[in-house]
Parts: C-alpha cells; sequence; structure tokens
C-alpha cells in the first residue's frame, strides 16, 4: 500500500515538480491541486482535535492555517507531515490516499514550534543532516548547505554551535535546514512565535520573499492574524477543530463569514440589527430608527449580526445632511486614544458602542471624552455575518 502510494507521490513529482508541467490550472485561473484533505478527522479520546476538514492546497501557494490556541492547526499540519495519522478522512496526491505514509516517504520539510536545532552539531552540520541522511556526495552537502545559509543570511555562521546563537538566527538555521533537500512541501509550525515583535516582522518579509524565490508550497500554522495577513495567497481560518473560512487575506478581511472571523482578523464593531425584507440578496435593515441596505454572508429576514471596520467609521462635530443609504447615528465620544497615525475613538451610541479610527490628518480637530458626535458610516462598508 505504502509502496503503491510512494509511486504516486513520485509520479506527482515528476508532474508537478519543476512547476512547468504542472498541467492545465482549474478554469478559473487555479493552481493545480498538489494535497487534497478529504473529510480529515482527528479524535483524542472525547476530543476532536481536527473535526472534520476538507481543503485542497494548491500547487506553489502560502497557506496559512490560522487560528486560537487549540484549534487543531497543529495537529491538522502533523496529519499533512505524516506524524500524526487521521481517524478517518483522506489525504489524496495525484489520486492516491497518502494517510497512511510515514513523514519520511513524503519528502516534506518541516519547522516545529520551537525550533530545535541539535545542540551538539555545528550550524553547517545541523543543515547538512538531512542531506547526511540521504546518503547524499560530500561535494554535493557542501554545495546545497552553503546555498540554504545563503538564502537564509547565514552563510557566515558554519561554524558556530547553535547555543551562540540569537534566537532569530536559530530560526534562520532551522528554516535552512528544513529546505536543503529541496522539498515540494515546506511545513512550518509557529516558526516566528518564539521571536519578538521586530525580528518577527522582518523574518515574516523574508519568509515571503523566501516562497517566492523557491516556488514551492509552504503550509505555514501562526495564531497572529497579522503574520498571516502579510505573508500568505490564502488564509485558513480554524475553529474548534473546523474551518471556519478560507480566502485571500484581504477577502477574508472585507468579507468575513462570521463574528468570530470578523474580530479574529482585527477589529471590527459587530452591531444587533433586524432584518425587515430582502432585495435579492441585499439585506433591508433597520438600525436605531433608520433604514439601509446592505451584502452580507447571511440572508433572511430578522434578527442580523452586521460587522463595520473601525476605519470605516467616520466621526462629525456637526450634523452631516443625511445622505441617501449611509448609517447615521448620534453619539458621544467615550474614550480616544493614538494608534499610530489614526485616533481610535470610542463612541456611545444607542445602537452600541463603535470604534471609529480616523487618521489624525483627516480630522478637523482633535475629539475628546463627552463631545456629542454623529457617526457616519456608508452602507457599502456594512457587512451582514453569521453570527458564533
Ligand atoms: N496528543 C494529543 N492527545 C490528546 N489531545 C490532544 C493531542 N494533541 C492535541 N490535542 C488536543 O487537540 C486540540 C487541538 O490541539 P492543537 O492541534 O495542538 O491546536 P493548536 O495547534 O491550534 O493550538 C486541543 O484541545 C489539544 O488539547
Ligand atoms: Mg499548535
Amino acid at each position: 500500500m505504502a509502496a503503491t502510494a510512494m509511486r504516486e507521490i513520485m509520479q506527482a513529482d515528476h508532474n508537478f515538480g519543476s512547476g512547468k508541467a504542472a498541467g492545465a490550472a482549474g478554469l478559473n485561473g487555479q493552481k493545480p491541486v498538489l494535497l487534497g484533505v478529504r473529510n480529515v478527522v482527528k479524535q483524542y479520546a472525547s476530543v476532536y482535535a481536527v473535526n472534520d476538514i476538507s481543503l485542497d492546497i494548491q500547487e506553489g501557494e502560502f497557506l496559512t492555517l490560522l487560528g486560537p490556541s487549540g484549534s487543531g492547526k497543529t495537529t491538522l499540519l502533523m496529519m499533512i507531515a505524516g506524524f500524526v495519522a487521521p481517524t478517518s478522512g483522506e489525504m489524496v496526491m495525484a489520486g492516491a490516499n497518502v494517510a497512511a505514509l510515514p513523514p519520511e516517504k513524503r519528502n516534506f520539510g518541516m519547522v516545529f514550534q520551537g525550533y530545535a536545532l541539535f545542540p551538539h552539531l555545528s550550524v553547517f552540520d545541523n543543515v547538512a543532516f538531512p542531506l547526511r541522511l540521504r546518503k547524499l556526495p560530500k561535494e554535493v552537502v557542501r554545495e546545497k548547505v552553503l546555498a540554504a545559509l545563503k538564502l537564509t543570511h547565514m552563510d557566515a555562521y558554519a561554524n558556530r554551535m547553535p547555543k551562540a546563537l540569537s534566537g532569530g538566527q536559530q530560526q534562520r538555521v532551522a528554516l535552512a535546514r528544513s529546505m536543503v533537500f529541496d522539498p515540494k512541501v515546506l511545513l512550518l509550525d509557529e516558526p516566528l512565535g518564539a521571536l519578538d515583535r521586530q525580528l518577527r516582522a522582518s523574518l515574516q518579509d523574508e519568509l515571503k520573499a523566501l516562497h517566492r524565490r523557491l516556488g514551492s508550497t509552504f503550509i505555514c500554522v501562526t495564531h497572529d492574524q497579522e503574520e498571516a495577513m502579510s505573508m500568505s495567497d490564502r488564509v485558513v481560518v480554524m475553529r474548534d477543530g473546523r474551518i471556519v473560512q478560507v480566502g485571500e487575506p484581504a477577502v477574508i478581511y472585507a468579507r468575513p463569514r462570521t463574528s468570530f472571523v470578523a474580530n479574529f482578523l482585527g477589529e471590527s464593531n459587530i452591531l444587533n440589527a433586524s432584518v425587515v425584507a430582502m432585495e435579492g440578496e441585499r439585506s433591508v435593515i433597520t438600525l436605531s430608527g433608520r433604514q439601509f441596505v446592505a451584502d452580507g454572508a447571511e440572508t433572511g429576514i430578522g434578527e442580523a449580526c452586521l460587522s463595520i471596520r473601525p476605519e470605516h467609521v467616520a466621526f462629525e462635530f456637526v450634523e452631516p445632511a443625511q445622505e441617501n443609504g449611509d448609517l447615521l447615528l448620534e453619539g458621544s465620544v467615550t474614550d480616544v486614544t493614538f494608534v499610530g497615525a489614526d485616533y481610535r475613538v470610542q463612541i456611545a451610541t444607542d445602537a452600541g458602542v463603535i470604534i471609529s479610527r480616523r487618521r489624525t490628518s483627516e480630522v478637523p480637530r482633535a475629539p475628546s471624552q463627552g463631545d456629542q458626535v454623529w457617526v457616519r458610516c456608508n452602507a457599502s462598508a456594512v457587512w451582514r455575518v453569521v453570527k458564533d
């Protein structure tokens, strides 16, 4: 069984390996599927760590699994790597179920949470390890190790021991080790989690650049939404062992399916309102006695949950003319903070507390606590979500 699957993978490598013979892209311009996760479940006693996940991972994409702690990200990654066997479901590569194939036969590169290097081996020997395991000739090992160290900007440190490196440098060595054997897929579990904020930001850029240079598939796990948004082609939002939403960062941000996703990917105002009618797919909403029409991920008449990003909410010191379709609410400022170039203003209205973010350069004067203001938002920035 494993031998058959192995042959299938080698066939897949042959078909997809260089990227140029990858076959026709999907009808809608999607890349070919590298790995299909089909109804995968992982159960530990009464806990469903992963609960019926299906997902197509595309050739060459940078995919990020994003979710709070305990949402099943590591478990899903471990099943993709082959370290954990699914309780049920399939992992399909080139038409074969590889769910039972051991990790060493998958040839995926992996960076684990906490980046454990071998402490007794030098940087060079750490990176050489996967190649020596594969019994490659000495000159090839040297050439590949130096190339990988160069890619991760660690070529000057080849003779150092891990304990003589900073956290960020150790992380780069772990990255070099994971990609030195040219894996088709690089799996990264919270690869930047142990690093301070500034270093994380610069390594995020490097990971992205590395992905572009290598052209291989990256599957990354993080609980940090900014990290997920800044690096990924697609983000998979997970919660309680399930996928809540999959999509490009900008799309998930602007069009979250649920209130959980809206809140997890940045700040959002979540308001309760009622839908009095539907106009096709659009909801006719009443909020504080005013009516407007909004799009959304949810349809139907009755109670509704709305998501509005703070950067789409304006506040005015003088009552604005009521423009067609605007959401307009009277309120009073309860808190003002400076966030970089923005004011972040909390405004109490009879629809609840609403947060507005405005460029300091775009408001006539600094708001302060107790100011009476009008909250204004274009209906196109109001998005109806599923409450969860
Ligand atoms: N080996 C295990 N035995 C029992 N429970 C586990 C095991 N691995 C993970 N879990 C449980 O499965 C859930 C998902 O864990 P995990 O995949 O590590 O989440 P994440 O990486 O998103 O933080 C958690 O409730 C965790 O306690
Ligand atoms: Mg984890």
